[in-house]
C-alpha cells in the first residue's frame, strides 16, 4: 500500500527519494510523486502509473534540492490519476503533504474549508488535510500540523514540508507506520525501513499519536498533546541483500527458495530436545498459565488466515484445546465472545494489517490476552500484543506471501507442541515431534529440486481459465492457499475446496479443460482422497497430484505427480505447499504477469 520517503541533509534529495520509492514498490501502488524544497519554492512532480513513468518526466531536469518528500499511492478515495497522486498542496503551493491512511471525516472538513475559501481540486481525502494545515499555519509548521491533526478522524502516516521552513520535515503517525532514519548530518523518514536501509540502520519508530520535527541534524518528537518524547534508537538487523533479488528473476522466486533457511530460522534455538518442550519465551506466559487455557481464537487476514486454519488442526490435535479461527475483518465488527481462560493469537507477516490491528484492540477491550505471530520486528502488531513469537523470515517483498506462510506454520507447530506438552503429550512424544520439525528445512530443500517438473506442468496448463485445488484434513487449508497463490499472481480463477465437498458443487465444473490439483499424501485420509481422484477422472478432469515419495500407485491414476518426502501427517502442510507455490509462480511467469506486484494487490493492507 501507500509508501512514504523523506530526506533532509547535504546530498541531492531526488535520487534518494526515487531509490526509496523503488524499494517500496513491492507494497503495491498505482501512482507516485515527489516534492522538493527549492529556493524558488516547492516543486512537485507526480504521475499515475509506475515510478519509471515519474522518472521519465524527471529525466534531463536538474534538481539541486537537499530536502524533499515522496510517495507511492494505492488509490482509496479518487481514481489513480496524475491529479490525485500525492503530494498534495495548499492553495498557495507553500505546504506539501504526503499521506498514508484514510481521513474519515474528510467530507465534513471539506465543507468547512471550502466555506473558508479553500480551493480543493482533487478527489482525495488527503488534500483536505493539507488545507487544514494551511488554515492553522502561523509560521510554525509543527504547530500547524498538530492543530490540524486534533481535528482529524481516521488513520495517517504523514510527511509535510513548507516553503517558509527550509530543511524541515514534519512527520506524524496515527494508525499508519512511520520510521525515522538516523544519519550523520542527514535524516530520513519512511513508512517502511526497506526504503532507507541502504543509508542507515539506526532508526526510531514513531508511536501512535507522535509528531516528529526532522531537520538534517536533529529530530524532536512530541505527542499531539505536546508532551516531549525521548527517541529510542533501534538497530535494524536486516541487511541490504535481504531486500534485493540476489540473482533470482523475482522476489517471489527468491523467497520460495529461501524457505529452507527461513524455516531453520523459525526453529533456531527453540527446539529443546531434553524435555521436548519448545522454548518460546516471547509468549510471556508461565507453564501454569498455559495449562489454564481453555480455548484459543486465532485471527488474521489472507495467507496468514490460512496459516491460522492449519494452526487450528495442529493445536486441536496435539493439545486438544478447542480452536476457533476467524477473519480479522469479521472479528472486529461482531461482538466476539471472549471468556476467561481464552487466549487470542493474531498472525500477521507485516504486523501492520489494519483489520488485524483493529481485532487486537477489540479483543483487548474485552480483556483478552493477545499474542502475536509476526514477521516484522517493531511493527504495530508486535508492539500492541501482550507477547508473541517472531517468525524471523526476513523481509518478504513479493506481494504473494510464501516464506512467511511456512514460517508462520512452523511457529504454530511449536506452539501446538508446547501446549500439548503442558497437557497429555509425553516428553518422548514432544521430542519426536520436534525431531520431525527439525528435518523440515532439508525436506523443503529436496522439494525445491522438483522445480523443473513443476514448471513442465505449468507449461501444459498456463492457458487454463480455471483451476481447482482439493485437499482433506490439514491439507484442506493448503488447497485454499494453493488456489490463492495462483489467483493472486496469475489472475486465473482458482478455488480451494475440501476434496469430499467437491461433489456438492464444484464437480459441475469438471470437464477435460479443468486442471484439478490434489494434495494426495500417504496419510490417514489417503484412501478417501483416492476416491475423490476417481470421481474427477470419471469426468475427464486433468489431474495433478502432490503425492508422497514412494507412492507409485498414484501415477497410474493421475496425469502428473510431484512427489514430496514423508513427515508426520500433522506437519505435511510445511511440505505440500512448496510445489503449489512453484506452480503458481511458473504459471504466472508464462502468462507474462507482474509477479512481485500483482494488479490491485498490496503487500501490507493498512486501510480497512
Ligand atoms: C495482503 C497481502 C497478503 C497477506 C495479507 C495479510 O492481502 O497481499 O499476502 O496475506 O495482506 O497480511 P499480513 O501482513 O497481516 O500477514
Amino acid at each position: 500500500m501507500c509508501g512514504i520517503v523523506g530526506y533532509v541533509g547535504y546530498k541531492q534529495a531526488l535520487p534518494i527519494l526515487i531509490e526509496g520509492l523503488k524499494r517500496l514498490e513491492y507494497r503495491g501502488y498505482d501512482s507516485a510523486g515527489v516534492v522538493l524544497f527549492e529556493s524558488a519554492g516547492l516543486t512537485g512532480i507526480k504521475s499515475a502509473g509506475k515510478i519509471n513513468r515519474l522518472e521519465e518526466i524527471l529525466e534531463g531536469r536538474n534538481y539541486d534540492s537537499k530536502h524533499g518528500i515522496a510517495h507511492t499511492r494505492w488509490a482509496t478515495h479518487g481514481e489513480p490519476t496524475d491529479l490525485n497522486a500525492h503530494p498534495h498542496f495548499d492553495c498557495k503551493n507553500e505546504i506539501a503533504l504526503v499521506h498514508n491512511g484514510i481521513i474519515e471525516n474528510y467530507r465534513a472538513l471539506k465543507v468547512l474549508l471550502e466555506k473558508k475559501g479553500h480551493r480543493i481540486v482533487t478527489d482525495t481525502d488527503t488534500e483536505i488535510l493539507v488545507h487544514l494545515i494551511e488554515q492553522h499555519y502561523e509560521g510554525d509548521l509543527t504547530e500547524a500540523v498538530r492543530a490540524a491533526l486534533i481535528r482529524v478522524e481516521g488513520t495517517y502516516g504523514i510527511a509535510v514540508i513548507c516553503a517558509h521552513e527550509p530543511g524541515k520535515i514534519v512527520a506524524a503517525r496515527q494508525g499508519s507506520p512511520l520510521v525515522l532514519g538516523h544519519g550523520d548530518g542527514e535524516n530520513f523518514i519512511a513508512s517502511d525501513v526497506s526504503a532507507i536501509l541502504s543509508h542507515t540502520k539506526r532508526v526510531v519508530y514513531l508511536n501512535e499519536g507522535e509528531i516528529a520535527t526532522v531537520t538534517a541534524d536533529r529530530y524532536d518528537i512530541t505527542t499531539t498533546e505536546k508532551l516531549n518524547i525521548t527517541p529510542q534508537i533501534e538497530e535494524i538487523s536486516w541487511t541490504l541483500d535481504m531486500i534485493e533479488k540476489g540473482g533470482f528473476d523475482h522476489f517471489m522466486l527468491k523467497e520460495i527458495h529461501e524457505q529452507p533457511i527461513t524455516l531453520g530460522n523459525a526453529i533456531r534455538g527453540r527446539l529443546n530436545f531434553d524435555e521436548g518442550i519448545p522454548r518460546l519465551n516471547g509468549l510471556n506466559l508461565q507453564y501454569d498459565q498455559l495449562r489454564q487455557v481453555e480455548r484459543i481464537i486465532i485471527t488474521a487476514c489472507g495467507t496468514s488466515w490460512h496459516a491460522a486454519l492449519i494452526g487450528e488442526y495442529m493445536i486441536e490435535e496435539l493439545a486438544r484445546i478447542p480452536v476457533e479461527v476467524e477473519y480479522a475483518s469479521e472479528f472486529r465488527y461482531r461482538s466476539p465472545i471472549i471468556r476467561d481462560n481464552d487466549l487470542l493469537f493474531v498472525i500477521s507477516q507485516s504486523g501492520e494489517t489494519a483489520d488485524t490491528l483493529a481485532a487486537i484492540r477489540e479483543a483487548k477491550k474485552k480483556g483478552a490476552t493477545v499474542l502475536g505471530i509476526c514477521n516484522v520486528v517493531g511493527s504495530s502488531i508486535a508492539r500492541e500484543t501482550d507477547g508473541g513469537v517472531y517468525i524471523h523470515a526476513g523481509p518478504e517483498i513479493g506481494v504473494a506471501s510464501t516464506k512467511a506462510f511456512t514460517s508462520q506454520i512452523m511457529v504454530l507447530a511449536q506452539i501446538a507442541v508446547l501446549l500439548g506438552r503442558m497437557r497429555h503429550l509425553s516428553a518422548q512424544q514432544g521430542i519426536d515431534l520436534l525431531r520431525a520439525l527439525q528435518r523440515i528445512p532439508d525436506q523443503v530443500e529436496q522439494i525445491l529440486q522438483t522445480e523443473s517438473q513443476v514448471k513442465a506442468i505449468a507449461e501444459e496448463y498456463y492457458k487454463s481459465n480455471n483451476f481447482l485445488y482439493l485437499g482433506r484434513g490439514i491439507n484442506f487449508p493448503v488447497a485454499l492457499e494453493g488456489a490463492l497463490k495462483l489467483k493472486e499472481i496469475s489472475y486465473i480463477h482458482a478455488e480451494g475446496y475440501p476434496a469430499a465437498e467437491m461433489k456438492h458443487g464444484p464437480i459441475a465444473l469438471i470437464d477435460q479443460n479443468m486442471p484439478v490439483v490434489f494434495i494426495a499424501l500417504k496419510d490417514s485420509v489417503h484412501d478417501k482422497v483416492l476416491s475423490n481422484i476417481a470421481e474427477v477422472k470419471a469426468r475427464n478432469g486433468r489431474l495433478i497430484a502432490i503425492a508422497s515419495i514412494g507412492d507409485n500407485e498414484i501415477s497410474e491414476r493421475v496425469n502428473h505427480v510431484v512427489q514430496i518426502p514423508h513427515t508426520l501427517d500433522i506437519f505435511t502442510p510445511l511440505l505440500s505447499i512448496i510445489p503449489l507455490q512453484l506452480l503458481a509462480y511458473h504459471v504466472a511467469v508464462l502468462r507474462g504477469c507482474h509477479i512481485d506486484q500483482p494488479r490491485n494487490l498490496a503487500k501490507s493492507v493498512t486501510v480497512e
